[in-house]
């Protein structure tokens, strides 16, 4: 109730994410949000009453969202692999299943690569992670990595002087986007990260870069739950090593 409460309100309080409730004789039972800040919109979380679950308002608080967005570039989300109605509901309207996805968690046990540089991001990295992150996807975050900045710890791994790859929030994997120009990168970029991060890390990882996973898996990590990244508009087929936020 407390984690609940503490996410819509900042949510709500954001400039740049559109909130909606849905009402039923005056008494909220459903909510949504649509992160703005970037080209592409993404939805979530979206929740509805349990005692009206099933008859209407989750398709209308989606279509609130979605007019909303009107010609945006792109609307993603990801979803819970295992909720039905809901991957049902959101085929329905538009969005394309993408990639499978598996949130993982753990710090990986190798430390991090020492021949390679892995540290904080600071504001003079954003146009150099914007550059890569629209090499990678085709499309720029570069509101979001300010955001991250100013909330989390996000973080580059630097090759040659180079950055070739980030992360966002490395162990909130509800806000934790990361992209690298190579796998390799991925790994020492996750290595390292994890070597200067209290917590373990946690990330959706899409689970077709299956080398990526298998090294994930022996590095110690632990598979939580599958979900589904989903996507409507533009979309590009990621040239480089990456995993979404819950947003995408
Ligand atoms: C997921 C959620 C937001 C959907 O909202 P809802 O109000 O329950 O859903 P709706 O009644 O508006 O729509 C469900 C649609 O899926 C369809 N559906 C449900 N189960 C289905 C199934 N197994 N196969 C095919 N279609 C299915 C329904 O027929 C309905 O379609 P329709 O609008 O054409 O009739 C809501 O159930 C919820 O809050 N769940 C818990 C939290 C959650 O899971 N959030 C989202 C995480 S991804």
């Amino acid at each position: 109730m407390e984690a609940g409460t503490q996410l819509a309100a900042t949510f709500i309080a954001a400039p740049s994410i559109y909130a909606v409730v849905a009402e039923l004789d005056g008494r909220v039972v459903g909510s949504n949000f649509m992160t703005e800040g970037d080209p592409i919109r993404g939805i979530g979380p979206i929740t509805v009453d349990p005692s009206v679950q099933g008859s209407g308002v989750g398709r209308r608080l989606m279509e609130a969202a979605l007019e909303r967005a009107g010609d945006a570039k792109g609307v993603r989300l990801a979803q819970d692999a295992f909720n039905a109605r809901s991957m049902a509901l959101y085929a329905s309207l538009g969005f394309d299943v993408r990639e499978p996805l598996l949130l993982i968690r753990g710090t990986p046990r190798s430390g991090p690569d020492l021949g390679v540089s892995v540290r904080p991001m600071t504001a003079a990295d954003v146009d150099a992670c914007t550059d890569l992150c629209t090499s990678v996807h085709g499309i720029s975050r570069s509101h979001e990595l300010q955001e991250a900045l100013r909330v989390f710890t996000p973080f580059v791994v630097e090759r040659e002087g180079r950055i070739t790859g980030y992360l966002s929030a490395a162990t909130f994997w509800l806000m934790n986007h990361g992209v690298a120009e190579t796998e390799l990168d991925m790994r020492a970029l996750l290595a390292g990260a994890g070597a200067l991060s209290a917590e373990p890390l946690s990330l959706l990882l899409p689970t077709r870069q299956a080398n990526l996973f298998r090294w994930c898996l022996h590095q110690g990590m632990q598979a939580i739950k599958p979900m589904t990244l989903m996507t409507m508009g533009h979309y590009q087929e990621p040239r480089g090593c990456y995993f979404p936020s819950v947003l995408y």
